[in-house]
């Protein structure tokens, strides 16, 4: 049986990995599951400079799910280089950081900072944030920013590859995922446009915006009044975006939002995904990515099948 996953020249050992967010760098993890037996580790946001986050509280519980207003708490790119990576990359598993920030400019810079080191990837593109340059709307939402970014980006890893093969270094071309924004009034729109503009790959989804207002004080819960929703309330959201993307353009799609167990994952992989992600449900049960990887193996075994990608092609 094949499980592995490839997304450009990446190769993932099995389709099952753990979101950005969730789960640290990685260490925060250490003996409490193997994280080597993950297909992939997306890191927490990667932004220039060191960044604490917004103020609290930035979580709130919701039915079937939870919201949360962490911001980019992240310990900056040079700190990220000099005491997340090396034990980064000693992981078996896939290393994808997640890029964020306030300018292309941020992205760049994060990007280009870590094409000179080796042991990463790939990179997920957060384009969930707020961009300064145009009054703090999100990248996510303006389409031709979108394909722009992903463009200098993608230029950006294509140089550092090649500047890795010339001083004998692993030339691997890092593949540019960017991961969608659900709070567009299309989604399939901002997929082209990251296609378009060269990206290898495309995660969905991220958080939807939400709000929680506690009655007692008669304020929103969080102190920055609305926050990410994740968790199985967005299950159906994001599968229909892996649906209605994977048919919309021709790169791979990894699927996340709600992603619990592997019955929620199959889900996913019917609706088109090449790979899943879970997010909020690590935060209960560290157990689950292991125990969603051990029944998509049942499901392949029961119906026959020697590849993931084959999921895909039983959904009626
Ligand atoms: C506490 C928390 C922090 C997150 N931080 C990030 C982040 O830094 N970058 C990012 O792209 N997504 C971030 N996310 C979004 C998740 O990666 C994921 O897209 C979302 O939570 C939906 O998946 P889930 O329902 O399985 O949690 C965060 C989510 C949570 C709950």
């Amino acid at each position: 049986m094949d499980l592995s996953v490839r997304i450009g020249e990446l190769l993932m050992p099995n389709p099952v990995g753990a979101a950005s967010g969730v789960f640290g760098y990685g260490e925060e993890y250490e003996g409490l599951v193997d994280i080597d037996a993950l297909g992939a580790l997306y890191t927490k946001a990667v932004t220039p400079e060191a960044r604490a986050g917004n103020a609290a509280p930035r979580l709130a519980d919701t039915p079937a799910g939870m919201l949360n207003s962490i911001g980019l708490a992240n310990p900056g790119l040079d700190a990220f280089i000099a005491d997340k990576l090396p034990a980064l990359r000693k992981r078996a598993c896939a290393i994808v950081v997640n890029v964020a920030g306030k300018t292309e400019d941020d992205y760049l810079r994060v990007v280009e900072g870590i094409e000179a080191e080796e042991g990463v990837d790939g990179y997920e593109i957060n384009v969930s944030c707020p961009n300064v340059a145009h009054g703090g709307m999100a990248f996510g939402v303006d389409c031709a920013l979108i394909e722009r970014l992903t463009r200098r980006l993608r230029d950006a890893a294509d140089a550092g590859a090649k500047a890795r093969a010339r001083s004998g270094g692993p030339s691997a071309r890092r593949p540019i995922i960017v991961k969608l924004s659900p709070n567009v009034s299309d989604i399939t729109a901002s997929a082209k446009a990251a296609e378009a503009g060269g990206a290898d790959a495309l995660s969905c989804i991220n958080t939807l915006v939400g709000m929680v207002i506690d009655l007692k004080k008669k304020t929103p819960t969080l102190a920055m009044k609305t926050g990410g929703l994740s968790g199985p309330a967005i299950r159906p959201v994001g599968v229909a975006a892996v649906y209605r993307v994977s048919r919309a353009v021709a790169l791979p799609v990894i699927g996340l939002g709600g992603i619990g167990c592997a019955d929620d994952a199959l889900q996913y992989l019917l609706a088109g995904a090449s790979a899943v992600q879970l997010g909020t449900a690590i935060f209960a049960r560290p157990e689950a990515p292991a125990d969603t990887l051990a029944g998509i193996r049942a499901f392949m075994e029961a119906e026959g099948l020697e590849r993931v990608a084959e999921i895909a092609g039983l959904l009626r």
